[in-house]
């Protein structure tokens, strides 16, 4: 979604603000803009990639240190260079960038427009640029003041920063519902929609919290006030963050360093908290609220897209091994039902960004009908993570490729665990197969390693079903929800048709599908139905559809009937979802870059999806 990133201090703001929406072109977006102050506003704005932005600055000389820009994802209006932010007011006197979506623009534009304004763009932005310039005016305050009394009017969500040309020593920012960090250094301030455009220049933070205003002044000061006026105290955090961990380095694509980083970045989640030698498991977030973990009477998980899927298989880990009941529920519906979720509750947000607008929403519902919220989220500081009760992290490091890929076994490792933590807690797991999950836990990043070595293989497979133009996925128990993610990641970076289906489930409607054209992912690695897949596999040959199987290493039965097999390592079935989804990511990849798709940057989507 839309990217934010503001500069205020001694350097030239132009440098800084093109490689800050360079960093942060893995959000999404359709066109970008940069408006820089020097006496007068220079702005310029373009449709399309920061590269076409650069082409069209061209040889002008953007000079000033003081900036905004801004990459937008079209929300009102379509992508063009006139809908691009930065917008003006119309005394050309102030620019703003804007992340989110002002609901109510079109009343507060009739009520403008009578008032004599007129608009160039079809934005809710521009309105309330517009909205900002008539209360500044009129009452002839300061802008800060100004910002802060129309966003009393507004109804929405927004990220905003503000350029005032009388006031060439401040920005001014704000946030509700659309994330903003504000960057510290040495007599000068870094505005964005998160780090990555802030580290490699400071590693001092504030993120600002909903409805709080900031300033920020040349000179090195900072204040916050809230909506209401109230001074708020900075609360001042250190990023724990690397530049080489927001950077491709050698690989071609973040998505494949993603891929390849999995043995690391699941190594990372269950660092400290497990041992199977010492035959040890918890989850810090967990163990501080036990008892209601214990006693729950029921757990929601929320989330969206990968997020939701990995929820999925959330709910086969804790009724398996803990008996917990567990609702999956997509956050876009939960929170427009009217759900049953009452005190005793659960509800478990599942989010990479921790930023998403529906989960998001969905937890403030779940609070006030005081269920205990708890997050797993990956983007520290997040604003998920800030509203929940209690949490974890998966410590994946940061993802930049839209297409989630280290996040979801980050999120399935934590569930995994615990799942295992709560059901051994409950005496629902006797001590040796508790301890064989643990060890067998502990062996996952080295079996994905295995995995990888198989790229080569997964790549020719790649080479011969790349023209297809539906695929099917199909997968039982814990490998349904796989099945969901692998037709999911094939989708979103190739553009490919695809459907997850539970195997069994084939019969009832897509099996109608299947001809030689059909190539049919099935992921077959759990034994406990491996007699029916193989039967689901016999269906599917007989109809002369394509088969790629998942098998593990030494299935003989199916590697006689299906088309392809990728062999991984066996495991217990309950972890079996953090091996069989690797060769599906290293599939859709390479289908990817074989149709010439931009597998970082898939076209419409973005990687946090900030409005509902
Ligand atoms: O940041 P979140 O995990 O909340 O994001 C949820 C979805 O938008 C995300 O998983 C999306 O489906 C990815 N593009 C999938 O690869």
């Amino acid at each position: 979604m839309c990217g934010i990133v503001a500069y205020i201090g001694k350097q030239d703001a132009y440098p800084i603000l093109i490689k800050g929406l360079k960093r942060l072109e893995y959000r999404g977006y359709d066109s970008s803009g940069v408006s820089v102050l020097n006496g007068d506003l220079q702005i310029f704005k373009k449709k399309g990639k920061v590269k076409d932005l650069v082409d069209h600055v061209g040889n002008h000389r953007v000079k000033g240190t003081v900036g905004i820009g801004h990459t937008r994802w079209a929300t009102h209006g379509k992508p063009n260079d006139i809908n691009a932010h930065p917008h003006v007011s119309g005394n050309k006197r102030l620019s703003l960038i804007h992340n989110g979506i002002i609901e109510n623009y079109q009343p507060l534009k009739e009520a403008l427009i009578k008032l004599g304004h007129t608009f160039e763009s079809d934005t809710d932005t521009e309105v309330l640029t517009h909205l900002i310039e008539e209360i500044q005016t009129r009452d002839d305050l300061p802008i800060d003041e100004a910002v802060r009394i129309a966003l009393t009017k507004v109804i929405g969500a927004y990220a905003i920063v503000v350029l005032d040309k009388e006031n060439p020593d401040i920005l001014v920012a704000a946030r509700k519902a659309s994330p903003l960090v504000i960057g510290i250094g040495r007599d000068e301030f870094f505005v964005a929609s998160d780090a990555s455009p802030i580290i490699e220049h400071t590693k001092k933070v504030v993120y600002l919290n909903d409805e709080e205003i900031a300033v920020v002044k040349r000179d090195g000061t900072l204040s916050i006030k809230n909506i209401d006026n109230q001074i708020q105290n900075p609360f001042i955090e250190e990023l724990d963050l690397k530049l080489d961990a927001i950077e491709k380095g050698d690989f071609d694509s973040f998505m494949l360093k993603e891929i390849y980083e999995q043995p690391e970045s699941i190594l990372d989640c269950m660092r400290g908290r497990i041992n199977a030698e010492e035959g040890w498991i918890k989850v810090g977030g967990v163990e501080t609220k036990m008892e209601e973990f214990l006693n729950a009477k029921r757990i929601i998980i929320a989330a969206c897209g990968t997020s939701w899927i990995a929820g999925l298989i959330g709910e086969y880990l804790f009724e398996e091994l803990a008996r917990i009941s567990v609702e999956v529920e997509y956050a876009s519906e939960l929170r427009y039902r009217n759900p049953i979720i009452e005190e005793g509750d659960i509800v478990i947000a599942l989010s990479q960004s921790g930023e998403t607008a529906d989960t998001l929403a969905a937890l403030h519902l779940a609070k006030d009908k005081n269920a205990l919220l708890y997050g797993i989220v990956n983007v520290v500081g997040s604003s998920i993570a800030r509203l929940t009760d209690t949490g974890s992290y998966i410590h994946a490091g940061p993802e930049i490729g839209v297409a989630s890929t280290k996040a979801f076994t980050g999120q399935v490792t934590l569930l995994t665990m615990l799942a295992i933590y709560l059901g051994y807690e409950k005496g629902r797991i006797p001590r040796p197969y508790y301890a064989q999950l643990l060890r067998e836990l502990e062996n996952i990043p080295s079996k994905v390693k295995r995995i990888l070595e198989k790229d080569d293989h997964i790549k020719y497979i790649a080479s011969e079903i790349k023209d297809a133009t539906n695929a099917l996925y199909l997968g039982r128990g814990y490998n349904f929800p796989v099945a969901l993610e692998g037709a999911l990641k094939l989708k979103e970076i190739s553009y490919i048709h695809a459907e997850g289906y539970p195997a069994a489930e084939m019969k009832h409607g897509p099996i109608a599908l299947i001809d030689e054209n059909m190539p049919v992912v099935v992921i077959a690695t759990n034994m406990s139905a491996h007699d029916k897949i193989v039967s689901n596999i016999q269906e599917v040959k007989a109809r002369k559809g394509v088969v790629i199987a998942i098998i593990n290493e030494g299935d003989n039965v199916i590697k006689e009937i299906a088309d392809y097999v990728i062999e991984i390592p066996a495991t217990d079935e309950p972890l079996t979802p953090l091996l069989s989804v690797v060769p599906l990511q290293l599939l859709s990849y390479h289908i990817a870059i074989m149709r010439g798709c931009n597998v970082d940057q898939p076209r419409n989507l973005a990687k946090s999806v900030t409005v509902e």
